[in-house]
This record gives C-alpha cells, structure tokens and sequence, in this order.
C-alpha cells in the first residue's frame, strides 16, 4: 500500500509540471477496494483511468479507458493529432451491455459498499491468521485485496533463497491449496506472496471458509520450512 499521501503528493507534482497522472485501475476499480475506483481511495483524481477484469465482473472480457473531456477535445479538434486504436473486437455491444447490466448490478446489490463494510471482518482474520502462522511476514492490501507476503520466519531478516521461493510458490503452496480447496495465487515475482482476492458478493461464511483453507495451506508452509530451510 502506498504511504498515507503518495498520491496526493503525485497529482501536486504532476499538476506542477503539466503532466498526465493515470490510474490504472484494472484491478482496482468496481468494488475490488470497496469504491467504483481505486482511486478514490488514495484521494488523488487522475487524468486518465484504465479498467478491465471487474467491470464485467470477467463474465465477458472488456477494457476500457476513460480520459477528460478537454483531453479528449484536444484530440478531436487537432489537426495534427489522430488516435490510432483499433481492435477487431474493440467496443463489441455485447461486451459493453454485459458492463451495463453489470454496473447495474454492482449499483443495486451495494456491491461497493459491502466490501468496504466486510473489509475489517477480513483485514482482521488475515491478521488472527498472520499471528498464528510464523511463515506470514506481512499482510498488505486494502477492501477484498490482500497479499501475504511470505518468509521463513517472521521474526528474522532470513528470506527464502530464489530456489526455495520456486518451491513454496511452485509446488509447496499449490499443492497445499489443492488439498484445501484453494483456488489463489502464490506469486515469486518479487517477495514470495499468496494473493487472496475473494469474490465482492462474499459474505462472513464464505470469509470464513477462505479463512479456514488458507489456514491449512499456511500450516503446510510452516512445516515444510520446519523440515527444509535452514535458519
Ligand atoms: C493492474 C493491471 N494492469 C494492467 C493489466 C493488463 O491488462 P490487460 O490484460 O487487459 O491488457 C493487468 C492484467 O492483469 C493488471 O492486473
């Protein structure tokens, strides 16, 4: 997560200089941080948003781009300037009706606001399952995204070795969430990291039940560390 005034500190510097600030909000927008946009979470208005998966809750695939109005006017009245974009699909009706209907949907169901009420309810059993499991280092993340970052052992500086990182993310956890349950991601790009991004329609049950498999994975984690890392 980004520090309390980072983006307000951007849009001031970008403001300052003339230039653009985007956010790209494609896993951030409808609902994901409990707001329509990520945005508006982090208090800085961009120039130009990008968006994707949650717009159609990925029932359909559709991205889009929302920019200004004077930006876009500017393109327009250019004489110069063209916008050259084209996909063979691009801005296919059946994808952006199923955005509708969908928006519609997020809208009447308080989608938003649901995971902006239930974000305690996860923040804290994420936190209950940091303090019991030694392998969790970090919980980040904001509404129903978060990112337990991963490590030996919370209570040293020791970080899994790029090969033991291929192993926790590659075989220890996968095979751990399958027997859970689990369907998640265990991500080695930077730190090793299980990413848990629920559905906005879950309620405390099925937080719970999430809660209960990512228990078991983590139990899993802390044994084969137990048995393979050496401190
Ligand atoms: C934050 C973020 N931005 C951009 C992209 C790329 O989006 P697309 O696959 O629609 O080009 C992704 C894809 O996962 C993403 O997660």
């Amino acid at each position: 997560m980004p520090p309390e005034d980072y983006w307000r500190e951007l849009r001031r510097i970008c403001d300052r200089y003339g230039v653009l600030l985007a956010s790209d909000d494609i896993i951030c927008g409808f609902g994901r941080l409990g707001h329509w946009f990520g945005f508006e979470r982090v208090g800085a208005e961009p120039d130009i948003v990008t968006f994707a998966k949650g717009v159609t809750s990925a029932y359909v695939p559709l991205g889009g781009m929302i920019v200004r109005r004077p930006l876009v006017d500017g393109l327009l009245d250019s004489p110069v300037a063209t916008f050259t974009h084209g996909a063979t699909f691009g801005g296919h009706p059946v994808a952006t009706a199923v955005a509708v209907a969908n928006i519609t949907a997020l809208r009447e169901e308080r989608i938003p606001e649901h995971v902006l009420e239930l974000e305690p309810y996860f923040r804290a059993g994420l936190d209950e399952l940091a303090l019991k499991h030694r392998s969790v280092k970090e919980v980040r993340g904001a509404g129903f995204l978060y990112g337990l970052e991963l490590a030996p052992d919370r209570d040293t500086s020791r970080e899994f070795t790029p090969s033991e990182k291929v192993e926790v993310c590659g075989r220890v956890l996968p095979d751990a969430m399958a027997r859970a349950g689990l369907f998640t991601r265990a991500d080695d790009r930077g730190p090793a990291m299980l990413m848990l991004a629920p559905p906005l329609v879950a309620d405390r049950t099925v937080l719970d039940d999430l809660f209960t498999m990512v228990d078991s994975a983590l139990s899993e984690l802390d044994e084969w560390v137990a048995k393979n890392v050496k401190a």
